[in-house]
């Protein structure tokens, strides 16, 4: 209890350089080595990463995405910042509909792409100059847990799939807080909990048997395919999610499941 609240009145700083323990899928790891495990899984798989995500959810994961933007609500002029964005996908989603939106003399939207991995962003780039979809984006390399942006400066924070790769989400979403201007928005999408027993039953026998089979396949890295399910079992419940947001100082915190909860967008807002 007592360590609990010291935890909470250290700085970020201070919280990323503690010696604790944490998990990388169903294994216990050091704090100090979670990220290099998890910059090694997206290391693997860049170059395929994009298939690997048609295949593993039947294309599910752009019907998912195109609910995270809807929800989002694009306006031209707006700065996104969408963290852990690796190869594009939310940031070309969200570009094509601020602009269908876009009225003569409006300023366009833009997005800062800020990933960890250099490889992931590299595979977007190439996404990028391949569709001609390369103006109004930067992409940048860096931690969601010290985001090179400073305080108050966009309008609105997404994070798809990436958050439970964090080794400390709650600093992540500090992080978020700081970097959001008030009045801007945090939309997460997350792999979350499924509450339909028989759905619970066929997804857990799906992505456990299944998802590292395909990855084996796909990409020869059966592994990080183990360690996506793995993680996601980790990830903690709607319910505790919405209340990590509040303690990150967001207000509003809602969150909607999609597909009978084996994803959920949650919300919050800066005031
Ligand atoms: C499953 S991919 C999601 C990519 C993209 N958002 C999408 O929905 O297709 C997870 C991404 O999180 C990135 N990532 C992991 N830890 C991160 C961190 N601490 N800060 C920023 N990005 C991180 C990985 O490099 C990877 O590109």
């Amino acid at each position: 209890m007592q360590q609990r609240a010291m935890f909470r009145n250290m700085t970020n700083e201070e919280k990323i350089k503690t010696e604790g323990t944490t998990h990388f899928g169903f294994r216990d790891v050091n704090e100090d080595e979670k990220q290099s495990l998890v910059k090694g899984v997206f290391d693997s798989v860049a170059d395929k990463y994009d298939i690997m995500n048609d295949v593993m959810s039947g294309g599910l994961h752009r019907l998912w995405k195109n609910d995270l933007i809807r929800d989002l609500r694009p306006k031209p002029g707006m700065h996104l910042l969408d963290v852990a964005g690796g190869t594009g996908d939310i940031a070309f989603r969200f570009l094509k509909t601020a602009k269908s939106r876009m009225k003569e003399g409006e300023a366009p939207a833009k997005v800062t792409i800020c990933d960890i991995n250099a490889n992931m962003l590299a595979a977007g780039r190439a996404r990028a100059l391949d569709h001609g979809n390369f103006d109004h984006i930067d992409w940048v390399t860096g931690n969601a847990e010290m985001l090179p942006l400073p305080d108050c400066s966009v309008d609105a924070y997404t994070i798809a799939f990436g958050i439970r790769n964090v080794t400390h989400i709650d600093i992540a979403l500090t992080e978020a807080f700081r970097v959001l201007k008030p009045g801007g928005r945090f939309i997460c999408l997350e792999f979350s909990k499924v509450d339909l027993p028989l759905l619970k039953q066929i997804y857990d026998a799906y992505s456990f048997n299944l998802i590292p089979y395909f990855g084996e396949i796909i990409t020869g890295d059966k592994d990080s395919y183990q360690y996506l399910v793995e993680s996601i079992r980790k990830f903690p419940s709607q319910e505790k999610f919405k209340t990590m947001i509040k303690d990150a100082g967001f207000k509003k915190v809602t969150y909607r499941n999609l597909s009978g909860g084996i994803v959920a967008i949650h919300s919050g807002w800066r005031i």
